[in-house]
């Protein structure tokens, strides 16, 4: 894998798309071309306070006009400041970070699952396999309000939308449920979104089907974000020489963060 570089990114937009969601259009250069969907950036906040990198998923990139779109939460100091940001300013990130997802054949039946703002690296997904004509279901859960729903239906993808609380053309409930009641099955299934979801999603594949693929992006909590302090890591299930199951830990950041769900220990 190449290595990381770091460098100034200019604003080109930075707006509220949903309450408290914010959509930031970077100026990256070359960067843009390499971005792959499931990778993610950090940016370095400007504030002395703020020392830790913020992981962000890469929700789009533009190779044609040179830029990278991230969609993100206001959770904290981190992503607070980054919302303040206006056109021309200039932010300090990484060029894109892991391994992302694997796409498969374009044959294969595909199911996109987000939660949340886990949505925004799905988006990527359908439209990198949009271009390839993929098969494309995406089941995207929202506590109430939602986003980026047209966006997804207007890639072609047929789309599930579900909701915590009751609104309107929503399923009202979590994606699995959703994906219960519509009897969804797939070749391949990629997810991201919080822990218990993805659990919950890998724990459906499985149930539904032995050989299907099922992809998660984990969202650990993240330190320096380029594997030195080892606070994100997972357990995942590995096999030793002999073929007895063992587990091995594995670093968000550098070895994530997309893994096989059916690998992952819940
Ligand atoms: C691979 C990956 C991709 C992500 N993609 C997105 C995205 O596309 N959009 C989005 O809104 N959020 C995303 N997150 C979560 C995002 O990194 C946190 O919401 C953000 O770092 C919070 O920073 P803060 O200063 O506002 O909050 P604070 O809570 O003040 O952050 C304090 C510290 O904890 C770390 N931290 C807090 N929450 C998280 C978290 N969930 N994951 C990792 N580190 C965290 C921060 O980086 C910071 O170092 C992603 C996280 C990971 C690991
Ligand atoms: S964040 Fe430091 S090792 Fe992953």
């Amino acid at each position: 894998m190449e290595s990381k570089r770091v460098f100034y990114a200019g604003v080109v937009s930075n707006q509220e798309i949903a309450p408290h969601i914010m959509k930031i259009v970077l100026s990256v250069g070359e960067e843009a071309a390499k971005a792959r969907p499931g990778q993610f950036i950090n940016i370095y906040p400007k504030s002395e306070r703020l020392i830790l990198p913020r992981p962000i998923s890469i929700c789009d990139a533009d190779t044609a006009a040179r830029t990278l779109t991230l969609i993100y939460d206001i959770v904290g100091a981190g992503t607070e400041e980054l919302s303040r940001a206006v056109e021309g300013d200039r932010i300090r990130i990484t060029s894109p970070l892991g391994n992302g997802f694997r796409i498969p054949d374009p044959d294969s039946r595909v199911i996109l699952t987000g939660g949340g703002i886990g949505i925004a690296p799905m988006y990527f997904a359908a439209r990198y396999m949009a271009e390839t004509h993929h098969k494309v279901t995406a089941v995207l859960g929202f506590r109430k309000d939602t986003f980026m729903t047209k966006e997804f239906r207007e890639l072609g993808c047929r789309v599930l939308v579900t909701t915590d609380k009751p609104a309107e053309d929503a399923f009202l409930g979590n994606v699995v449920d959703c994906m219960t009641i519509n009897a969804i099955n797939a070749d391949c299934y990629m997810a991201c979104g919080p822990r218990p979801m993805l659990e919950a999603v890998s724990k459906y594949v499985v149930t539904a089907d032995e050989k299907a693929d099922i992809q998660v992006s984990m969202e650990e909590r993240m330190g320096c974000g380029y594997g030195a302090c080892v606070c994100c890591v997972t357990d995942v299930k590995a096999e030793r020489a002999d073929g007895t199951e063992s587990t091995e830990r594995l670093k968000v950041c550098k070895d994530g963060p997309v893994f096989d769900g059916r690998k992952v220990v819940w």
